[in-house]
């Protein structure tokens, strides 16, 4: 099976995780794309979505789907996102389509994460894939070389600004063995807006599409 098809299977199988009649939170990125369109093509009747990124509000719209402002949602019972790294206890890695702040402000919402993924996207320890910080511009100097003392080699991504305005570095050579402990600390660091290890907004469950089949896994 190629990648795209695994993505499909996983995202088709999100759909079960979506209650008739609720609001859902919606993540970002290729596979969130086809738990969007398989989540159309199913034609369950919703309250409307979160969306964490104009991307996926724009797609969401195409179907028809009503996107409501995070404002007028208190909680929600399932946010459905992939992610570029999530290890054994489901910390995860994300980032990599830029959409981390808006990602944690609606999984923070969630009362259950399902990440959405293909097998290659599991590993061991967190750190392979670049770890992209969201940082405010005239920090960006400044925590690079914050990265650079703990032994990550930190550059901003070209031509890119988030859908809140900022900058993006990726962080190289990290090797992530207590996710919840590194993004603490990165989080007090100033100038970072969003570090994408997301440890304290764990999934719960993780769909992770195999060639055998999608495998589902509790944590
Ligand atoms: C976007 C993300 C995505 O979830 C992550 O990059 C995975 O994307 P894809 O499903 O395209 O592989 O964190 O900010």
């Amino acid at each position: 099976m190629t990648q795209d098809e695994l993505k499909a299977a996983v995202g088709q199988a999100a759909v079960a995780y979506v209650q008739a009649g609720s609001v859902i939170g919606v993540g970002t990125g290729s596979t969130v794309n086809c738990f969007i369109d398989a989540l159309a093509a199913a034609r369950v009747p919703l309250a409307g979505a979160v969306s964490s990124s104009e991307a996926s509000t724009a797609r969401l719209r195409q179907h028809g789907i009503e996107v409501l402002e995070p404002e007028r949602v208190e909680r929600l019972g399932v946010y459905v996102d992939g992610a570029d790294e999530i290890d054994g206890r489901g910390c995860m890695i994300k980032g990599g389509g830029a959409a981390l702040t808006r990602e944690k402000i609606v999984a923070d919402l969630a009362d259950q994460f399902v990440c959405i993924a293909d097998q290659s996207k599991r590993v061991e320890v967190l750190g392979a894939f670049p770890l992209p910080v969201e940082v405010i511009g005239m920090a960006a100097a400044q925590v690079a070389r914050r990265f650079a003392a703990i032994g990550g080699q930190a550059t901003l991504r070209a031509g890119v600004r988030t859908d809140n305005g900022h900058p993006i570095l990726d962080v190289r050579g990290l090797r992530i063995a207590d996710p919840l402990a590194l993004e603490t600390e990165i989080n007090q660091w100033p100038g970072v807006v969003t570090v994408g290890i997301f440890a304290r907004h764990r999934a719960q469950v993780c769909l992770l599409g195999t060639p055998q089949g999608v495998q589902t896994i509790r944590y």
